[in-house]
């Protein structure tokens, strides 16, 4: 049986204590620990954003240099650092030229797409049907970022594991040089929650263009991450675990064919070493 989901837990707790406005800052914590998708002077849209424990921690990371801009369709009722701006709406009426003018208006840069994109929406669940929910708001987070993401751009999308979730990291794989599910250990046991990491977008479609003359040089770590120069047809997409062996293929054998005989494995001749005798030698 579940168990049953503990409200106070130590995550809960601990962003009382740390001042977060939800646990859930320790998710984004632990995701950045293990990918490091945030960096100093990124620019940041963060999707479903209240009540706006992820935009208080990227900010911590992003420093001063770096910008975000939230949307959500409640709003932000907590003191915001400054490099933050949240708005309230609905990310399915927004349009990505419009997120991109937010941040343009707030540090007076035009020319910019975001480096970063977070998605921690979820849909109000029912119990049925609350996975293809899901799937929903992460193609329309894929649709925002394909528009507004900086080519090299990473995203972190919350997504409810089900049936389409194969899917899903099939459509992330086709834009993204690296994406894979990650689930932090602040995420509730009894969840179905799980965070798909995308690293490396290939490019971008804009629908900007915007005004220029309002351009100023974008903050240190703006777009750090070069296109790949790999053609496309040679992309590896899904990154390989270093830790994973290669797998051995097993040819099971033909009906009828006799087992072949175990062979002697080869040994070769021993082979003294020259040099000094070891101590004890004769
Ligand atoms: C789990 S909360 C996000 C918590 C947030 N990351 C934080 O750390 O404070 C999910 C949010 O997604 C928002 N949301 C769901 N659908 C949305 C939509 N279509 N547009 C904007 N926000 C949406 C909800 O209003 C809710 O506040």
């Amino acid at each position: 049986m579940p168990k049953p989901r503990e409200l106070h837990d130590k995550y809960f707790l601990q962003a009382k204590a740390e001042g977060y406005a939800a646990r859930s800052a320790y998710k984004l914590k632990q995701i950045q620990e293990r990918y490091r998708v945030l960096r100093p002077g990124d620019t940041v849209l963060d999707l479903g954003c209240a009540p706006g424990s992820w935009m208080q921690v990227a900010s911590e990371i992003i420093g001063p240099h770096g910008v975000i801009v939230g949307i959500d369709l409640l709003p932000v009722n907590i003191k915001l650092p400054a490099n933050v701006r949240a708005i309230q709406g609905d990310a399915f009426k927004v349009t990505p030229r419009e997120l991109l003018q937010l941040t343009h208006r707030s540090k007076g840069w035009s020319d910019g797409l975001f480096s970063v994109v977070l998605s921690d929406m979820a849909p109000n669940t029912a119990g049925i049907g609350d996975d293809l929910r899901s799937v929903t708001l992460c193609r329309r987070v894929l649709e925002i970022a394909e528009k507004a993401l900086a080519p090299g751009g990473r995203l972190v999308m919350k997504v409810l594991e089900g049936e389409l979730y194969p899917d899903l990291m099939r459509e992330a794989l086709g834009v993204f040089d690296f994406a894979r599910g990650y689930r932090p250990d602040a995420t509730r046991e009894v969840s179905r929650e799980i965070f798909a990491v995308c690293m490396r977008f290939r490019g971008s479609r804009p629908e900007v263009p915007v005004d220029a003359a309002k351009a100023t040089a974008a903050p240190a770590g703006w777009a750090d991450l070069p296109p790949a120069k790999v053609p496309p047809h040679k992309r590896v997409l899904v990154e390989k675990d270093p830790r994973r062996q290669p797998s051995r293929k097993f040819k099971p054998l033909a009906k009828g064919t006799p087992e072949p005989e175990a062979k002697e494995p080869k040994r070769r001749p021993f082979k003294r070493k020259s040099g000094p005798p070891s101590k004890g030698s004769a």
